[in-house]
């Protein structure tokens, strides 16, 4: 493309004149010199580089609040498919180098990388950095680990490069029609990105699904979390599912029926409307449900398990979400399992069937007390994440950011927003009056699940270790006296005492052979 054709489209596009641009692309398209080269004129509002569907609709999404936004691809032929096709007649431009990609854009210029995450965002940072200027900007919206973007944001602030890390959920459609994103990073460059991701953001009671989480790898952080929660929240509702088909012996439209009337009260989510729907698929082949004829072997990408192995390591005990990934990887050794149910029996003896209603009512019970769970471990998660890693999470505004467009998002979000407003340092959501009264109003019900699910044999691993959390969590004296002892037993590890001030730690000559030498590891 010429210079004087490139500068007709980027003062169409930047004038909004879409026919204009439409004519001015068509003359280009006609010639195969869509691609631009550079220009002095920089009016280009943001640059994303990826054009796999996420990055695509993304685009689209920014063009439709009015953004200028130009595409690049390590593929390049990617870029003129999706400017002459999908992009057509709105404001986005293609640039086949990166050089040309960079020279349109406004100062401070923002690049979004929408590539997979990995070795793809270092080379895409390494091509970039030479081509900027101290203040530019460059957001990861990929699925990366929080590590790499601390990594890369402390490399590129020694270069005046602002570096941010965006988690962005909500699938293709999200990404489309408003996704919910959380940035994090380098602080200095939310003011020149909030008009943009704020404006693009799924929206609920006219307050954006995004807002700045913190320094660092923070914003990948949360999404990673998310992610974990994410996990939890599915196999909870697969263990609502196979009660009220094991225990009540329901077919798979009942329980739909069953999910879309709970998806009218205080489990009103995502999650339970698409499970709902689901159930009530039928397939084309056999006539069966759907369920009945996809294989029970769950798959999963890794952000459950960085969650589960972050919780370790900053000493969170967020057990149910850990549980939800395990639950996935034996779900995964089905053969195993095939030969193990052969030999391995479960009770004869189950008692009597459950009225239908009042076991339905349990379950809805059980199942929102242990969604309560899973969220307060992810919040407590993140509350011990914040020391460790010096962040200041708002965690009212992380449930904002999590109400609408992401995967988990409902509106019992709203609940977890009001309890960390009304107070900030809350260290657990269920220590709130909301949930203190929640969880009292239904336990009686969770217990009876669980126990009704232990004695017909019936694997719900989540309900169960949620329990184990809440009971954990409430007891003010724990069985770990007893461990202390085992551990200064064959350790010397040492203990404190309940009659003496923390801090104080004894050892015990329990056999009379060990001496009185204790060792310095109390905490290893
Ligand atoms: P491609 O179209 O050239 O494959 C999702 O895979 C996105 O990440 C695509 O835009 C893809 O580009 C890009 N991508 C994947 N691996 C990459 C790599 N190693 N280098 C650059 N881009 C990569």
């Amino acid at each position: 493309m010429t210079q004087s054709k490139t500068a007709d489209l980027l003062a169409a596009v930047t004038d909004s004149q879409e026919t204009e641009v439409q004519t001015v692309r068509s003359e280009a398209v006609a010639s195969r010199q869509l691609i631009v080269s550079p220009v002095s004129e920089a009016a280009v509002d943001i640059g994303v580089i990826g054009l796999a569907v996420m990055g695509e609709n993304l685009i689209l999404n920014m063009a439709s609040k009015g953004y200028t936004v130009v595409a690049f691809n390590r593929t390049t032929s990617k870029v003129d498919d999706f400017v002459t096709g999908r992009a057509q007649g709105l404001t986005i431009l293609g640039a086949d180098d990166l050089p040309t990609f960079v020279s349109l854009l406004k100062s401070p210029r923002k690049v979004m990388l929408m590539v997979k995450a990995g070795p793809a965002v270092d080379a895409f940072i390494d091509m970039l950095s030479p081509l900027l200027d101290r203040g530019d900007i460059i957001i990861d919206g990929g699925n990366t680990h929080f590590p790499d973007t601390v990594r890369r944001e402390q490399a590129l602030a020694e270069h005046g490069i602002l570096f941010v890390g965006a988690g962005v959920s909500g699938g293709e459609e999200g990404a489309l029609t408003g996704p919910s994103i959380m940035p994090g990073g380098n602080a200095d460059a939310w003011s020149a990105l909030k008009p943009i991701f704020q404006g693009i953001a799924a929206q609920v009671s006219g307050q954006p699904c995004c807002d700045w989480v913190g320094g660092g790898g923070a914003g990948h952080f949360v999404k990673m979390v998310h992610n974990g929660i994410e996990y939890a929240d599915m196999q909870m509702i697969a263990e609502a599912y196979s009660l009220l088909s094991g225990v009540l012996g329901l077919s798979a439209p009942e329980i739909g029926a069953i999910f879309e009337d709970w998806n009218g009260g205080e489990l009103d989510s995502y999650l339970i409307q698409i499970t709902a729907e689901i159930l009530k698929k039928t397939d084309g082949d056999t006539g069966q449900p759907m369920v009945d004829v996809i294989l029970d072997t769950a798959g999963q990408k890794g952000t459950g398990k960085w969650t589960s192995v972050t919780a370790l390591d900053v000493g969170a005990p967020a057990n149910t979400i850990a549980e939800a990934v395990f639950a996935r990887i034996l779900s995964s050794l089905k053969e195993q399992r095939v030969e193990a149910s052969k030999v391995l029996h479960g009770p004869t003896e189950t008692g009597e069937t459950p009225v239908r209603d009042a076991f339905v009512e349990q379950v809805r019970q059980a199942l929102y007390a242990s969604k309560i769970c899973s969220y307060a471990q992810g919040f407590q998660m993140m509350d011990l994440a914040a020391v460790e890693y010096d962040w200041k999470l708002d965690f009212g505004s992380i449930a904002q950011m999590w109400r609408g467009g992401c995967i988990i998002r409902a509106a019992f979000l709203d609940r977890i927003k009001a309890a960390f407003d009304g107070n900030a340092t809350l260290p657990n959501l269920l220590l709130d009056p909301y949930f203190i009264e929640a969880i009292g109003t239904s336990q009686l019900a969770w217990r009876q699940v669980v126990a009704a699910a232990a004695l017909r044999g019936v694997w719900t691993p989540a309900f169960s270790s949620a329990l184990a959390y809440y009971d954990g969590y409430r007891s003010a004296r724990l069985s770990a006296n007893i461990l202390q002892a085992q551990r200064d037993y064959f350790g010397a590890h040492t203990y404190e005492r309940t009659d003496k001030p923390r801090g104080e730690f004894f050892h015990t000559n329990w056999t009379g052979r060990g001496g009185s030498t204790s060792s310095s590891t109390y905490n290893a």
